[in-house]
This record gives C-alpha cells, structure tokens and sequence, in this order.
C-alpha cells in the first residue's frame, strides 16, 4: 500500500483548491521549474494541476513513469498529448463547471458593451471628442445571438442571454437538440452558414481542434452579416488573423471581443519584461482581454475546489493510497 499521493503543482490555481489538495496529497510546487526540469523530477508523482499555459506532451508522459492523473484546472486539452495519456492509462480531469457563470457573464458584458459602442465612445472622450452622435449603438434586445458550440459553457450562454435578446441560434453539429426554458427563443441551426447569416452577435464556445482551427476564415465571414458582433472566449486559432482583419475593415465585422489570441502573451510577466505584441491588442475595434472570461475569483474558486475534489476521487478509488485522514 502507497502512501499518499504526491501531486505536482504547474501552475496557479485559488489558494482554497491547493489547500483542498493538502488534505489528501503532498504538494510539490514546480511553478517555476523548466520544462526541462520538469521531465527530469516528474517521475515520482502520482498527480499534476496543470491550466492552459503548461504543454504537457509525449515526452513528458514518457518520463512520468508514476503518473495516474492530469488535474486540468477549467476546460480545454489542447495543451496535452490526450493520446499519449491514454495510451498510458493515465486519467485526464478537468473541471469546466465553475467556467459557466463567469463566461456566460462575460459575453452578456461584451455584448452590450459592443452593442452600444461603449469602448468607442469611451476611446473618443479620451481623444477629446464628444461627438456623442457618432456612437449610436443597438439594443441587446433588439439582436439576435448566434452560439457556436454548444457544450458546458454555450449552454450556459444560453440560458443567460436567452431573455435578454431578440432571438438565439445555436450550431453544434455534435448535439442534436436542446430543451430548456429558452424553447421559445432558440433555434437550432445544422449549417454553420445559416447562423452566421442570421445572427447580429456571433459567440464562439468550441474546443481547438483540426476542424475549428481557422474555422473562422474568409469563407465563413462572408456569409455573417454586414456590421455583426463577434466574441471568442474560446481559443485565438479558431479564428484566421487575416480573415478578420480584412472583415474589420470592410465592416462586416463592426467590433469584437477576443479574450485569446494566437499565439497567447505569457501571463506572468511584469509589463517591463514582457516583449509580447499583437495588432489585435491595439486594434480600436477589437475588445481584447488576456483570457480572463472565466478569471472572477468566484469562478476560480469554484475550478480550484472542484478540480482538488475530483483527483481525490480518481486517486482514490482506483489506487491504494492511505488517506491521511484515515
Ligand atoms: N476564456 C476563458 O477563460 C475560457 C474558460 C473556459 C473555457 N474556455 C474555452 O471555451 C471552450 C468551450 O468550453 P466548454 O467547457 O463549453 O467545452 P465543451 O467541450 O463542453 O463544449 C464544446 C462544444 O463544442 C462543440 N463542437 C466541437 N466541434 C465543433 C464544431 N466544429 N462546430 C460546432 N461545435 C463544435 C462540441 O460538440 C461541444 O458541444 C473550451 O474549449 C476552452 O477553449 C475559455
């Protein structure tokens, strides 16, 4: 019999998740470890807590000679090698539920923040210019919202902007058919076309995958509507740069909200030392945020606690360690 498990800590998770971990594991905290380091000292441990920053490829498994899980804090596994981890029975947990609410609030934030030309009136004060006339926004009301993906969070965008707008399409090609209090205001579309030519605000909630990568392209920007709303909580590659750029420009994309861009700023760095730069970041009509849709304190509680309540069950249940408390 084990004793307990020992759980490599990667990255930065709420204060209330880590101590959630201590009562069943001994945490070794490798935030500042390279990845070379990290394949050297990774084969004792039984456990990671991992976020979006760290690459957790086949090398690194290869070394993780004890490795049973892979604590993702939130949603997304395009930083692992998910075939890899399979191949070695290790477990892959995430805990995508305490997302929902902070990125549902976000894109009903920047839907009205875009609508009403919020950040253009504000950018033009800021310039001097008054001209209030200029900034003649729509009512969300008024709109209606398409929502591209629609699992955990898609749903949870659904349910919240659902009573606040004109009329919601939803297109997954995954799902077949949602049911909820929304019914009367939501309609599934099975093109991707159709939503994009029906919708005023387009919200994207999908994995990074072969198929989403670039999704957003020339091809799919000619058939939204001229002056539509587009957010992306989801990942930066799933749109194309260069498409959008050339969308904003000929107003078919009036405004946006990225909170990822391709590539991603490292997060940690002091504005003296960083040297990331991206045109969207200065773009006047690009919204930009450094993935923080799903960064309340709330929320990152929430993943914190229950991503610390689910290795402690998959630990557990499948491996004989001795709990502490026990
Ligand atoms: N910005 C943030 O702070 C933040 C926080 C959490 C998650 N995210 C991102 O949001 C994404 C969505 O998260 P989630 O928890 O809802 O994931 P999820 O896996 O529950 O849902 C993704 C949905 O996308 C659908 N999908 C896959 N391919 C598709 C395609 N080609 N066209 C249309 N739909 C497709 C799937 O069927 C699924 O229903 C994550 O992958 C992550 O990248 C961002």
């Amino acid at each position: 019999m084990d004793t307990i498990p020992q759980i490599l800590l990667l990255d930065t998770i709420a204060d209330k998740g880590t101590a959630a971990i201590r009562e069943f594991a001994h945490i070794v905290d490798g935030r500042s470890w390279s990845q070379e380091e990290i394949r050297q000292r990774i084969a004792p441990f039984d456990g990671l807590v991992i976020k979006s920053n760290n690459w957790i490829g086949a090398d690194l498994l290869r070394a993780a000679v004890n490795l049973k899980v892979i604590g993702r804090a939130g949603a997304g596994l395009d930083n692992i090698d998910v075939a890899e981890a399979a191949a070695r029975n290790i477990e892959i947990i995430c805990s995508p539920e305490g997302n929902v609410c902070s990125v549902a609030e976000y894109v009903i934030c920047m839907a009205v923040l875009l609508g009403h030309q919020l950040q253009e009136a504000h950018e033009g004060s800021r310039r001097n210019d008054f001209r209030r006339h200029s900034w003649q926004g729509r009512n969300l009301q008024q709109m209606t919202v398409g929502i591209i993906g629609l699992g955990n969070i898609g749903r949870g965008v659904l349910e919240k902007i659902a009573p606040l707008c004109r009329h919601v399409y939803g297109y997954d090609p995954y799902v077949r058919q949602l049911n909820g209090p929304w019914d009367e205001r939501f309609t599934m579309m099975e093109h991707l076309h159709e939503i994009l030519q029906l919708s005023d605000i387009v919200t994207l909630h999908l994995p990074l995958t072969a198929e989403t990568t670039d999704m957003f392209d020339d091809t799919a920007f000619s058939y939204m509507r001229p002056g539509s709303i587009l957010i992306n909580s989801s990942r930066g590659r799933i749109i194309n740069d260069q498409a959008l750029l050339k969308a904003l420009k000929t107003g078919v994309v009036a405004s946006c909200a990225l909170d990822s861009l391709y590539p991603d700023p490292v997060y940690n760095k002091a504005p003296e030392d960083a040297t990331y730069s991206h045109f969207f970041v200065h773009h006047p009509r690009v919204y930009y945020t450094p993935h923080i849709a799903a960064g309340t304190k709330d929320a990152l509680e929430e993943v914190a606690c229950n991503l610390a309540r689910k290795m402690k069950a998959c630990l557990y249940k499948s491996h004989s360690f001795v709990h502490p408390l026990k």
